[in-house]
């Protein structure tokens, strides 16, 4: 037995960070009920994250802790391997076919939004491969893009910074300009904008090589990019002129986050490929799914060809059967509708922060917001000032998460006015103590500080 050199007390190694001094920094989230989470300390905080932007229907909802409870009880385990079967795993198929926002006739349970995103993009690649198409092979992806971890789905990430130490990465992947507003001319309207950098996957695309397409409608990660309907459709024209596979990555907009079942309502359009995770069983159990359309299925059907995928736990019966409980729960207690109305809530509260000089711009969707940070001088604050104001806030008892230049709040559908209330008055009180400058934030002494 090899002997151990040394005793760390914090072996735990956390996705991003350096763990250089994680111990002292360390969180540890103890309880949690609704929106509400205590650590280890006992401090208490709102969670405006909603987990990583998934937990929909609160935490310790006992509804979804019940069905996961008896689905335990019944049949803790099951595998989709060697043609075995579960109900929970089939129920939740059958359920997604019926509530996919256009015609996607069948469904692969994965074990998390990165997970899908690889799958699809084998998808996308064996479905031209089997027509004959082996030249088809590229996948074209927005250059401000969040698609997850694996080696598939972080080579068309754009915001993962170590992909170059981790290269070389999956070959034939091409960014496109994301329909980012910052980076919109002062000349140009923003749906000519979007246009334009839509138009750039029709120069990859005229090749004939590119598969498939993927995005997300809503641009999380990069701090709640909202495309206009212009956008989506001009990509939707060229997908069709030029065979390129349309794949939508609705793993964090999904499921009543934006104000619809799916943000892809919001632009009319119909992928080919649609990618769940998070929010479809409020996050409570590792879930994935990839809807792909009947045409799809026929290519592989048509060959008598399988899809080279498979992980122990694709389809595993409880988490399966916590997506039933979580879907039930969202349309009975009309969560849908309650994200539009505390979205706009949300909305309204933050609006009256425009007061400081350090909020550039507010984006929201549904329960999907993000506020966009700048620096006394007009320049975008860094990625170090938004980690200190998130800090800020965690101390002001508030979680939530940066996304670019700006904190991005997606807590649970669940959440009370009052606790958007708290949120808010949260941010206020940090907004007015802070002065954002050459790359740092300062607090600013008491009299000084912006009412
Ligand atoms: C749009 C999008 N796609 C994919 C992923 C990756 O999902 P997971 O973390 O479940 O692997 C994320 C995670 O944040 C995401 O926001």
């Amino acid at each position: 037995m090899p002997t151990k050199k040394k005793n760390l007390s914090y072996p735990l190694w956390h996705p991003y960070l350096p763990m250089n001094n994680i111990e002292e920094e360390v969180t540890m989230l103890v309880e949690g009920k609704g929106c509400r989470v205590r650590d280890q300390h006992g401090n208490q905080y709102i969670d405006a994250g909603g987990g990583l932007w998934s937990i929909q229907c609160g935490l310790g909802h006992p509804y979804i802790i019940d069905a996961i409870t008896k689905q335990l009880h019944h049949l803790s385990y099951g595998t989709l391997f060697d043609s075995r079967g579960n109900e929970p795993a089939l129920l939740l198929a059958r359920a997604l076919v019926a509530m996919s926002p256009n015609p996607l006739e069948w469904v692969y349970l994965t074990g998390s939004g990165s997970e899908a995103v690889e799958l699809a993009i084998k998808i996308a690649r064996l479905h031209w491969a089997l027509k004959g198409r082996d030249d088809k092979k590229g996948i074209a992806y927005l250059d401000r893009s969040y698609h997850g971890t694996f080696f598939g789905s972080m080579g068309v990430t754009a915001l993962i910074e170590q992909k170059k130490e981790f290269g070389p990465l999956l070959p034939a992947i091409f960014s496109i300009t994301a329909p980012d507003p910052d980076r919109c001319p002062p000349d140009t309207s923003y749906v000519d904008f979007s246009i334009n950098c839509a138009r750039e996957l029709e120069k990859l695309a005229v090749e004939g090589n590119i598969a498939a397409f993927i995005a997300e409608p809503i641009l999380g990660a990069a701090g709640v990019i909202i495309p206009p309907k212009e956008y989506f459709q001009t990509i939707k024209e060229i997908c069709v002129k030029y065979d390129v596979l349309l794949i939508l990555d609705e793993v964090a907009t999904g499921f009543g986050r934006t104000g619809k079942w799916f943000a892809t309502e919001h632009f009319g359009i119909e992928p080919d490929i649609l990618l769940l995770a998070k929010g479809i069983n409020s996050g409570y159990l590792p879930l994935g799914a990839v809807l792909f359309s009947e045409q799809i299925g026929n290519t592989m059907l048509e060959e008598k060809c399988g899809l080279g995928h498979g992980s122990s736990h694709n389809g595993n019966p409880p988490c399966c059967a916590a997506a039933l409980a979580t879907i039930d729960v969202i349309r009975n207690e009309n969560l849908i509708e309650k994200s539009v109305e505390s979205g706009a809530y949300f909305r309204s509260r933050l609006e009256e922060l425009r007061v400081y000089p350090w909020i550039k711009e507010i984006r929201s969707i549904g329960l999907m917001l993000s506020v966009v940070f700048v620096q006394e001088d007009g320049r975008n604050v860094t990625q170090e000032q938004v980690d200190l104001l998130c800090k800020a806030l965690k101390n002001r008892g508030v979680l939530a998460y940066p996304g670019g230049a700006s904190l991005v709040f997606c807590p649970a559908l669940i959440i009370s006015t009052q606790e958007i209330d708290e949120v808010v008055d949260a941010l206020q009180a940090v907004l007015k103590s802070v002065r954002l400058h050459d790359g740092e934030m300062d607090f600013v002494a008491k009299a000084e500080a912006l009412t």
